[in-house]
């Protein structure tokens, strides 16, 4: 459990809620310690279903501060929501945006989560708030697998910081290709750079995968380009769907998540990253 793995990073104590969904689908949450005074770091990834982990967590935000907790941090290391980050077509809801008031309303003093998709989605927030990043341990656990003369790719250029990143540790090369959504049919279109891939492993570093779409279609360039096997790595692998039969049929041979998303599989724990952010707060 994501929890007890930051908890053991921190050398604290982990505090199991007693949770209970009622017949009717309501949420049932309980402290069964007190928590006065104490600085309470709340962990919830807001992965599938994330309005039921959602309204979990603010409960659970609010409950901790009328207990008498000194500080509560929400640390939710995958932010459902933060991709509708503004108005795109006339009428739509800012839901990033209604999260962060809402979290903020419950509570929370300050607000961390990891390679959240949009930075602006951070931007609602009036507490103290952070984007972390896990991509030098994925890049750190890239390094133990036998690539062959890795390069790095970038779907689009939100993720050119991750592909940086994660080429920094391998020290590769990286590229990133432009990537483009329609807007209401969620379609995804991808142009990619002239890059020579032949005889090596193409490594596809992304914040999310959801749907499949934007790693399948830098895969599919990839493997024209010559790429001898492809990998994806990304911090939260929501894989909806039929997302894995998306992204096999693109030829991705294997890809690589993290505990953000406890559902699915799991090579790198984000657990350090988050440990060493609560140390620099509190
Ligand atoms: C948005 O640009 C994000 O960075 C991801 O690339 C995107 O959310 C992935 O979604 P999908 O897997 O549905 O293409």
């Amino acid at each position: 459990m994501l929890a007890r793995r930051v908890a053991d990073a921190m050398k604290t104590n982990v505090l199991q809620l007693e949770h209970k969904v009622f017949p009717d689908g309501e949420t049932y949450i309980r402290f069964p310690e007190p928590v006065d005074d104490e600085r309470v770091a709340v962990i919830q990834s807001c992965y599938p279903p994330q309005n039921k982990n959602l309204i979990d967590l603010l409960f659970i935000l609010d409950a901790a501060r009328e207990m008498g907790a000194r500080e509560v941090a929400a640390v939710v290391p995958y932010f459902a929501y933060a991709r509708q980050d503004d108005r795109y077509r006339s009428g739509e809801a800012v839901s990033a945006k209604t999260s962060a008031r809402l979290i903020e309303a419950a509570g929370a003093s300050h607000f961390l989560t990891i390679d959240v998709p949009s930075n602006k989605a951070l931007q609602f927030f009036r507490i103290h708030s952070e984007n972390l990043t896990c991509m030098n341990l994925m890049g750190t656990y890239l390094k133990t697998r036998a690539l062959e003369k890795p390069y790095v790719l970038a779907p689009d250029d939100g993720a050119i910081p991750l592909a940086q990143t994660v080429s920094t540790v391998l020290q590769s090369e990286y590229a990133w290709f432009e990537k483009s959504r329609d807007k209401v049919t969620g379609a995804v279109s991808t142009s990619g750079k002239d890059v020579d891939l032949r005889g090596r492993d193409a490594v596809i570093v992304d914040d999310v995968i959801s749907t499949g779409k934007t790693i399948a279609n830098t895969a599919q360039i990839a493997k024209k380009q010559g790429s001898r096997r492809v990998i994806a790595a990304c911090a939260h692998l929501l894989l909806t769907g039929n997302a894995e039969q998306t992204l096999k049929v693109a030829g991705v041979e294997e890809t690589i998540g993290t505990d953000s998303i406890e559902i699915r599989p799991q090579s790198v724990s984000i657990a350090p990253v988050l440990a060493e952010a609560l140390r620099r707060i509190w």
